[in-house]
């Protein structure tokens, strides 16, 4: 696509050149599966990647769990911000309940377990930073979910199923 020019004039940048040599352009990702698609993640939940950022660790993507599922017990390593675009959920350890438009705000060292059991699910939008620790019902730790994991996850789906990998994910 042909960039086209800003609808007003900004003020001169004083960095043009140097934003130009080592800035870097946003992304888009339309709401098709071809652009992302859903990535079956255990048996009751799916992950859209919308974000990977492998300088800062930081991720974006949808997670959708069915109604009646969970997400195991996890500890943060970093801030996570989440908006409710679909159904309900909450943590077991908070008495409320996130619905469409609920906002949450998730702070490193803090761990808990993601329950959805509105008949139709929920789907979040998550900004996640750092790693993710999940742990058995024992409380020994099974998996660290960093970028590196999430794009595995991506790119290892899009590979067995012949699917196009979406550059744009990677900023
Ligand atoms: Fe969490």
């Amino acid at each position: 696509m042909t960039p086209r020019p800003g609808l007003i004039a900004l003020p001169p940048e004083p960095h043009q050149a140097i934003v130009d040599e080592f800035g870097l352009e946003g992304g888009f990702v339309g709401p098709g599966e071809q652009d992302s698609p859903w990535v079956p993640f255990g048996d009751s939940a799916a992950i859209r990647h919308l974000s990977f950022d492998v300088r800062s660790g930081a991720v974006a993507n949808i997670l959708w769990v069915k109604g009646g599922g969970r997400i195991g017990t996890h500890r943060h390593r970093g801030a996570v911000s989440a908006i409710t675009l679909e159904g309900s959920w909450g943590y077991y350890e908070y008495d409320w309940v996130a619905t469409p438009g609920s906002f949450v705000y998730e702070t490193p060292g803090t761990a808990h377990t993601l329950y959805s059991d509105d008949p139709k699910g929920m789907k979040a939008m998550f900004w996640i930073n750092g790693a993710i620790e999940f742990f058995d019902d024992a409380g020994q730790l099974t998996d660290t979910f960093d970028v590196f994991w999430f794009i595995n996850h991506y790119v290892s789906h899009c590979r067995a199923n012949g699917l196009p990998i979406n550059q744009s994910l990677f900023v």
